[in-house]
């Protein structure tokens, strides 16, 4: 499946291929890093932002305004502040000569981390659920509109689209959309959008193939220092799977790119100068700004020119004073800093910051929330039907026997569980989210790896679930504080309160026996499966709360489980158990979770939700991907993660071991069914696919690629008895030898009335057509080749097909002269 020569790069077509890593550390102990030059060539000089761009008039008056500056004054714009006067997580100093106020960056991906006043949104993983692109930019732009009025500049995600997700215990797996790129792609672009349209610089992160929280950080143990972890990776992987959606936020025009913590192929990503100067800023023609992810920086002039724009928490330790003295000593010519200084000012423009109207840097982060201070409450009521509208569509329902659900007017219900209520206090400090606190106690007690220079021999087990509540966004630094939290047991005691029903409860002794009241018609049992930053999960299920499960079900005929994931939660220790008639996967809904969920168990409106990854049977079948990679003592120095497995992560992976999953990639329940009908694929005759690349480089990379040419149509029809959406999937089988059976590559989400029918659309750009060719170092088409459509409701379930043949010679397998560039 993975290992023919092509796939890897030879030096002269760039990245370089993992076997000298591999001959380098078999054996022994590696305590030079000799052997590793040359696996990211150097690529230089780091390009100047185009003055032609997308970003084309905030470069002119950002150049302007440099020009104005004292190299001092440009180098005080790319490294960070402590700033005393607000609580945002980075802050460049302000310029007062040029009228410059400074920047506030502050997380996170699921809305402003480590204030008050603001929304709990759904998590990546529940926005990714709804594959819902229109709610994707509505929930961006909400979250933009908070960081806004806030007074932040640079919101730090979403979108994340690294970690993808390839390790399914990644601990922050949850925070992006899918492990899927083209749908991780898709929701990431409308988030750049989003968050920009709002008025704030979108921060995508974390680039690149930042897979694992395990030894991600350079570690010292006494005397003994440890390299992060190199992502070793071929250039065919990093293209297909890694960089796609990347490319989709840089085509979306994010003004900046958050560089992340590991070395890949042996160079930190902070100081890669292929993969900054030259994949970044010159193939994908990324006109903003690099920032590094805090305290990822690794040297002073290496990284200047290697590509990186501005360094956070502090640019004193490489930078400040030190580029200063490195350009008057001729290490760094004065002409990157100006592109630094060009590329950070123009983003502050592109975003309207300059303007008289902007609130003021940091306005409303108090620096400290346990003294009184001066609320900005961020928050707008219109946004109130787009976060719950999120959290609604992010559950996924994946089993319902004989319709358990919706409930039917029901006399008496119970809940079980420590998952129902909310947890048991909402701090108000910065990051703290349920996650830290329900560790409290542990986090202070033991170091955890994957944080700042602890070692990651001294790593704990991570507990799998947060057993003080419900928990509604993962830990770390995309938790948040939102002004209230929703929990399931508020949300249905309202609802029992309007319909007279009689609640029972029990969040304690749900091991003993007797416990469920005899009249009771259904039995909710809520479990969490908890992630965070800074740490990879320890398994994807626990037997206490599979346990909490059956010890239910056992007792009650009609067991509803609700799982509060994030990430994958393996089901099959109670799947089968004949009292379990529906289960809920109910990831990480946000502030209105308790809300979602009684809509959706009461029928209020459907659930419309499907999986973005594979839920297995068992968590052996994840295969060599399953765990983080920890280093050996023989490799602990230099330590190597080889990608070896390619693009065969999740589905791929599933797909061409032909393994079962339990429920596939895709998958997700509803009231109502649907049928499939009428299959059309119809080429774009404007487009001429033989000649490329006919265009420049515009950002995300050639113009071409971004052409749709072609048209994939197919009909849905709701044959049951309840208004639902359907998402309808297209997943292409390219041609060549050892693509992944069927690759998604369009989907179309659209509510249907019952009985009605409707249209879905795919259109197929260039890109979704190509794979990416390493010796000619372009995205290539395949003439001659059968394209495989498939379209339906998961990965599995895909009752359409169809096919297609580019025209002109070759034969699509691979051979020479077989592909157009
Ligand atoms: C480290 C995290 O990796 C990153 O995502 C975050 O934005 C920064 N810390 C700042 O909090």
């Amino acid at each position: 499946m993975f290992g023919k020569s092509a796939l890897f790069a030879t030096a002269s077509a760039g990245l370089l291929s993992i076997s000298a890593a591999q001959s380098a550390t078999n054996g022994s102990v590696v305590t030079s890093d000799a052997p590793f030059y040359g696996q990211s060539p150097p690529t230089y000089p780091a390009p100047e932002v185009r003055r032609d761009g997308l970003f084309a008039e905030s470069v002119a008056k950002a150049r302007a305004l440099v020009a104005t500056m004292t190299l001092e004054e440009k180098v005080n714009l790319t490294g960070g502040v402590t700033n005393p006067g607000n609580g945002c997580g980075g802050n460049i100093p302000a310029v007062p000569s040029i009228g410059f106020p400074g920047m506030c960056l502050q997380d996170g991906p699921a809305g402003v981390r480590g204030t008050d006043f603001v929304s709990g949104f759904a998590a990546g993983i529940h926005t990714g659920a709804s594959w819902n692109r229109t709610l994707a930019y509505s929930r961006a732009n909400a979250m933009g509109g908070e960081a806004y009025r806030k007074g932040v500049s640079v919101a730090l995600g979403p979108p994340v689209v690294g970690p993808l997700g390839r390790i399914a215990e990644g601990g922050r797996n949850w925070e992006g959309f899918s492990n899927d790129p083209y749908l991780s792609g898709a929701l990431a672009a409308e988030s750049v959008h989003g968050i920009q349209d709002a008025g704030v610089i979108a921060c995508t992160k974390h680039f690149i193939a930042n897979e694992q929280e395990t030894n991600r950080i350079a570690t010292r143990d006494g005397n003994k220092s440890y390299q992060s972890s190199s992502t070793n990776m071929d250039d065919k992987t990093l293209h297909e799977l890694y960089l796609w959606p990347f490319a989709d936020t840089v085509h979306a025009g994010t003004g900046s790119v958050m560089c992340s913590y590991e070395r890949f192929n042996n160079s930190y990503v902070c100081q890669n100068s292929k993969l900054i100067n030259g994949v970044l800023k010159t193939e994908l023609g990324f006109e903003g700004f690099v920032v590094t992810d805090w305290f990822a920086q690794h040297s002073g002039v290496d990284s200047s020119l290697a590509g990186l724009d501005m360094t956070m928490p502090s640019g004193a330790t490489y930078w400040a004073g030190n580029l200063t003295q490195a350009v008057r000593n001729g290490s760094v010519p004065e002409t990157r800093i100006d592109d630094q200084a060009t590329r950070i000012l123009a983003a502050w423009y592109e975003l309207g910051l300059d303007s008289k109207s902007s609130p003021g840097v940091g306005v409303g982060m108090a620096p400290n929330l346990l003294a009184p201070h001066t609320i900005v409450d961020a928050r707008d009521a219109a946004d109130a039907e787009v976060i719950l509208g999120e959290a609604i569509e992010g559950h996924v329902l994946v089993k319902n026997v004989n319709n358990a659900l919706p409930l039917k007017d029901p006399r008496a219900i119970a809940l079980y569980g420590y998952d129902a209520k909310a947890p048991d206090y909402n701090a108000p400090s910065p990051g703290l989210s349920p996650w830290s606190i329900s560790l409290q106690s542990t986090d202070a007690a033991s170091p955890i790896c994957g944080f700042y220079g602890l070692v990651a021999s001294a790593c704990p087990p991570f507990p799998i679930n947060a057993p003080n509540g419900s928990i509604w966004v993962g830990g770390g630094s995309g938790g948040n504080t939102p002004t209230y939290f929703y929990s399931p047991f508020q949300a249905f005691s309202e609802r029992a309160f309007q319909d007279g029903t009689q609640l029972l409860w029990d969040f304690e002794n749900v091991n003993t026996t007797s416990t469920v009241y005899g009249n009771t018609e259904a039995c909710f049992i809520f479990i969490n499966a908890m992630a965070s930053e800074g740490i990879d999960r320890s398994g994807l299920h626990d037997n206490f709360s599979d346990s909490l499960v059956n010890n239910i079900a056992d007792q009650c005929s009609n067991t509803i489980v609700v799982v509060h994931n994030a990430g994958i939660a393996l089901v099959d220790a109670y799947y089968d158990h004949p009292n379990v008639t529906a289960i809920i996967l109910a990831q990480l809904p946000g502030q209105d979770s308790g809300r979602a969920l009684v809509d959706i168990v009461y029928g209020e409106i459907s659930p419309s939700g499907k999986l973005t990854y594979t839920v297995a049977k068992n968590e052996s079948d994840y295969g060599a991907i399953l765990s983080p990679y920890r280093p050996s003592a023989q490799d602990a120095i230099y330590p190597q993660d080889d990608f070896s497995e390619g693009v065969y992560i999740d589905y791929r992976a599933f797909d061409a071991q032909n393994i079962e999953p339990r429920f596939e990639f895709g998958f997700g329940l509803t009231y109502t069914n649907f049928t499939y009908s009428n299959l059309r694929i119809s080429s774009n005759s404007s487009a001429t696919l033989s000649q490329y690349p006919t265009d420049g480089i515009i950002p995300g990379g050639h113009a071409d690629l971004w052409d749709v040419v072609y048209n994939v149509y197919a009909d849905v029809k709701n044959t049951g008895e309840a208004i639902a959406a359907e998402i309808a999937q297209l997943y292409l089988g390219l041609p060549g030898n050892d693509q992944p059976i069927r690759q998604l590559r369009g989907f179309d989400k659209q509510w249907l009335d019952v009985g009605e029918t409707v249209t879905m659309g795919f259109p197929l750009r260039r890109r979704d057509l190509s794979t990416w060719s390493v010796e000619a170092q372009q995205w290539e088409l395949a003439p001659g080749g059968t394209y495989k459509v498939y379209v339906g409701a998961s990965s599995r379930n895909l009752p359409l097909t169809g096919s297609f043949t580019l025209r002109g010679s070759g034969n699509g397998n691979g051979t020479a002269g077989g592909y157009w560039k």
